[in-house]
């Protein structure tokens, strides 16, 4: 299935931030392959980070932990102003006993100004997770983030089944892998549905933003 782009709306140049967590990479990997669908649709992207808060001990105790943190220093922490900035933001986030993990909401948090003065509103959002075991709550957990999204008065475009390849992943809420505690880097189903979803957000973020400024 795929849906027409809308008369007048092929040519709006949208913003895109891709903001995520992700402790041992697997979050990071989906983050990348997002970012990087969505520039090749046509949008400029800000690839972001969530600040890290577990203490470095912690971090240093986890091999995959450590080399992630190695891998991703220089990606830019994520700040309020890289939402302000967006037409459309992806959020991503390793699966927290079922919930958002405290990196990715203490950015969410701190978004309360901006939030207050209305300027989270009618941007399109989206969500992407992982977990290491099947049905180990990624479902509930971008619900969980798709709960803030209502809040701010988003836009939240979910993948739905709104492409074949959909039925292969099977998670119509948002891109998402099983990583098995780390045995089962990010696959090309998971590639696939990043893809699907990021080309998804950019169309419709375009269409929002050409039928906003008529
Ligand atoms: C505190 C904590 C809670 C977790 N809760 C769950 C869970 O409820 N279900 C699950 O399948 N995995 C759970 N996990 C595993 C991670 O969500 C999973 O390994 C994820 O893919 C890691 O992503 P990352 O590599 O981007 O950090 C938990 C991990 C931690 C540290």
């Amino acid at each position: 299935m795929s849906t027409p782009t809308p008369a007048g709306a092929g040519s709006e140049q949208v913003k895109v931030a891709v903001v995520y967590y992700s402790s041992t990479g697997t979050v990071a990997a989906l983050a990348k392959e997002i970012s990087e669908a969505a520039e090749k649709a046509g949008a400029e992207i800000r690839l972001r980070r969530a600040p890290e808060l577990a203490p470095q001990s912690g971090i240093d105790s986890n091999p995959a932990w450590a080399e992630n943190q190695r891998a991703t220093a220089g990606i830019p922490e994520a700040t309020p102003d890289d939402v302000d900035w967006a037409d459309a933001v992806l959020f991503g986030t390793p699966t927290r006993f079922g919930n958002v993990s405290s990196q990715l909401k203490q950015v969410l948090d701190q978004l309360g100004g901006l939030w207050g003065e209305g300027r989270l509103a009618d941007k399109v959002y989206s969500g992407f997770a992982s977990s290491a075991t099947l049905h180990g709550g990624q479902e509930s957990t971008l619900l969980a983030l798709y709960n803030t999204i209502h809040h701010f008065g988003g836009l939240i475009v979910a993948p739905g089944y709104t492409d074949p390849a959909k039925f292969a992943d099977g998670n119509p809420y948002g891109t998402s892998h099983v990583d098995a505690q780390g045995d089962k880097p990010v696959d090309e189903t998971a590639r696939t549905a990043a893809r699907i979803q990021a080309e998804r957000v950019v169309r419709i973020a375009r269409a929002v933003k050409a039928g906003l400024s008529v």
